[in-house]
């Protein structure tokens, strides 16, 4: 979400006359965007404005440079940051972006440090221009934001406030505009993207799975992901959405976080690890092809061998084609923080190896399954080598093949060779280059 979000700050910065540089040197405006889930995201922040500084420090002129801090981190330590990097000029939190161009005026005025973290009533939404999607065969839609669930170990209901759904309509246009444009795919946002209740003038809201089946219709829009979904609110719709909507891919992250009933109840989580296995089972039922991918926290509070094995027998059982797991990190003003039976941190060390090592092994193999099938890429652009593509499965990986490039932003049928860890190699088919997956 924090890619989405920057790239709407370029797109609103634009008309009034900023474009993207490669480096801060010759910036006249830099905005670090920021990441508050856990704290070495937080603290990287200060790491990264020290060499910004630097960069402000060599110009000439110093005041020619603006730092501005956004996202979450600026959101929940805004005073903080004035405090401990007291050359940063503008601070503003994740749903006040739509004011940048009157932001950034101020704050070249020289006039006094920019600060704004409130949660305005209006949807940042309603002033944001269409998206600059040209020269992209895949881009970000966010459909909804914020989160009411307070997971206890979590910041995100604080940082990006509450459960907001964009208007149906509003999405809709953004889609077709993206489509016009030449985007094949599209990935809807959210916090809790499942959770989506879509305004529609004269009829009930509408969940997440009747907007990707409208998303389907739409010419051009080939593949549709999201992310992402919280296990307790999937509903019958997506689960049809799986079975009947073939341009919704086969690859689905859904965190689980643990496999323990007594820590997803710690957690907050409002679900036991069987509800998530039949969740699973209904899932595989309606998409047989069905990949899945989760998040995991080792170490929290109160978490045992055998509440950590509960978890490894998860993973076991249901099989991940990826993941993200992380050692438990206390956040400031979260319940979870302050409980007792903190794990030590030689413990979460050890607990996420092993893990790891399982996912892992894990990931390699479904890639390592791939291997003689013809699956259907998107080749989005170059890849490393002279002649070589770069594309994405409709499982996520990455995918090289030698191919021209008039491939670039179409989807072609290839056979995979090899699997490495990370991607696969693959080979054009003979007769079929430039087939689409949906024709
Ligand atoms: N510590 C460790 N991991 C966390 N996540 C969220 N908060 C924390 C925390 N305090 C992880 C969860 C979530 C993902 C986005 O980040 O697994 O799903
Ligand atoms: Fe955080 Fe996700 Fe829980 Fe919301 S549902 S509190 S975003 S982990």
């Amino acid at each position: 979400m924090n890619v989405y979000d920057a790239e709407r700050m370029a797109d609103i910065l634009a008309p009034v006359g900023y474009m993207l540089t490669d480096t801060p040197d010759d910036a006249d405006l830099v905005i670090l965007n920021t990441c508050h889930i856990r704290e070495k995201a937080a603290e990287k922040v200060y790491s990264d404005l020290g060499r910004i500084r630097l960069a402000k420090g060599a110009r000439a002129d110093a005041n020619a440079m603006v730092i501005a801090v956004a996202g979450c981190v600026a959101q929940a330590e805004g005073e903080e940051i004035l405090k401990r990097a007291p050359y940063v000029d503008m601070v503003f939190g994740p749903q006040t972006y739509h004011r940048l161009p009157e932001m950034v005026a101020r704050a070249h005025r020289r006039t006094g440090v920019v600060l704004e973290t409130d949660f305005p009533a209006d949807s940042k939404f309603d002033h944001l221009p269409e998206p600059a999607a040209k020269g992209r065969t895949s881009a970000f839609l966010t459909v909804q934001e914020g989160c009411d669930k307070f997971c206890t170990f979590c910041v995100v209901p604080y940082t990006r406030g509450a459960e907001f759904s964009r208007p149906v309509e509003q999405v809709m246009k953004e889609a077709r505009g993206l489509a016009a444009a030449g985007v094949r795919e599209i990935t809807l946002l959210g916090q809790n993207v499942n959770n989506y209740r879509g305004y529609v003038r004269g009829s009930a809201a509408w969940s997440l799975g009747r907007l990707i089946a409208e998303l389907a219709e739409i010419d051009g829009l080939d593949r549709i992901r999201y992310t992402t979904s919280y296990p307790a609110d999937v509903d019958e719709e997506l689960i049809a959405a799986h079975r009947d909507v073939p341009a919704l891919m086969p690859y689905l992250h859904l965190p689980v976080q643990s496999g323990s009933d007594r820590v997803l109840r710690a957690m907050n989580r409002r679900h036991t690890a069987d509800d998530y296995r039949r969740l699973v089972a209904s899932l595989r039922v309606a998409q047989p092809n069905l990949a899945l991918s989760s998040d995991f926290i080792v170490g929290f509070p109160g978490e045992n061998d055998r509440d950590f094995q509960d978890t490894m027998d998860l993973v076991q059982e249901i099989g991940f084609a990826g993941a993200y797991s992380f050692k438990y990190s206390p956040r400031p003003g979260t319940p979870a923080a302050i409980m007792e039976w903190q794990v030590a941190e030689g413990v979460k060390k050890d607990r996420l190896a092993a893990l790891q090592d399982l996912l892992n092994a894990q990931q390699s193999g479904f890639n390592a399954t791939c291997v003689g099938t013809e699956l259907d890429v998107l080749l989005e652009g170059h890849g490393r080598h002279p002649g070589q593509l770069i594309g994405r499965s409709p499982y996520m990986q990455a995918v090289h093949v030698s191919a021209p490039d008039n491939l670039i932003g179409t989807i072609a049928t290839l056979r995979i060779d090899e699997a490495h860890s990370n991607s696969l190699a693959a080979s054009l088919l003979e007769n079929r280059q430039t087939e689409r997956a949906i024709d």
